[in-house]
């Protein structure tokens, strides 16, 4: 089932979300979701915070080659343990601030622990367009957004132009 994305600026989207003690049916089936959800729009990532759950879980799939099989990977209690010195910048945008792209740096590589739809601890080192993904959707879990990390002219810029497509959406 498809979800509604939340666009900024909503408080939903600057709220901590709660870790989660265990997976469920109900976590299996949000996940399911958001992987549709995100396919669809289409997106690379997806936090839970970003369809109005104040959970900490999230989805992502950063395959970009043409006809390669699809990696879909849902996160609870993500937690980055290990980063790299080097850095990397990437134009990020995200399905809540929806046709607007901004460079943004962070560690190139990253370690990255959390618990599968099946209760497993997971432990993995992302580089690449994935260290970044799964940075800026932990990000999300803290109530932080990647406009956060630009310049507040910027920011007051892009949440702006965000006010005013919510208005365009709302009148239909
Ligand atoms: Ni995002």
């Amino acid at each position: 089932m498809k979800l509604p994305i939340l666009i900024h600026p909503d408080p939903r989207l600057k709220k901590v979300a709660a870790p989660l003690t265990d997976s469920s049916d109900a976590v299996r089936a949000l996940a399911e979701n958001m992987l549709e959800t995100m396919y669809d729009a289409p997106g690379i990532g997806l936090a839970a915070p970003q369809v109005g759950v104040l959970e900490r879980v999230i989805v992502l799939d950063c395959v970009k080659e043409e006809g390669a099989p699809p990696r879909p990977m849902v996160m609870i209690n993500p937690e980055v343990v290990e980063h790299s010195d080097e850095l990397n910048t990437y134009e990020e945008g995200c399905l809540s601030i929806p046709e607007q792209y901004a460079d943004v740096t962070r560690p190139a590589e990253v370690t990255v622990t959390w618990m599968d739809v099946d209760g497993n601890a997971q432990r993995e080192t992302l580089d690449g367009l994935w260290a970044t993904c799964v940075q800026h959707e932990i990000d999300h879990l803290d109530g932080k957004l990647f406009i956060d990390y630009l310049t507040s002219l910027k920011r007051q810029l892009i949440t702006r132009k965000m006010v005013k497509l919510k208005r365009e959406r709302a009148r239909g």
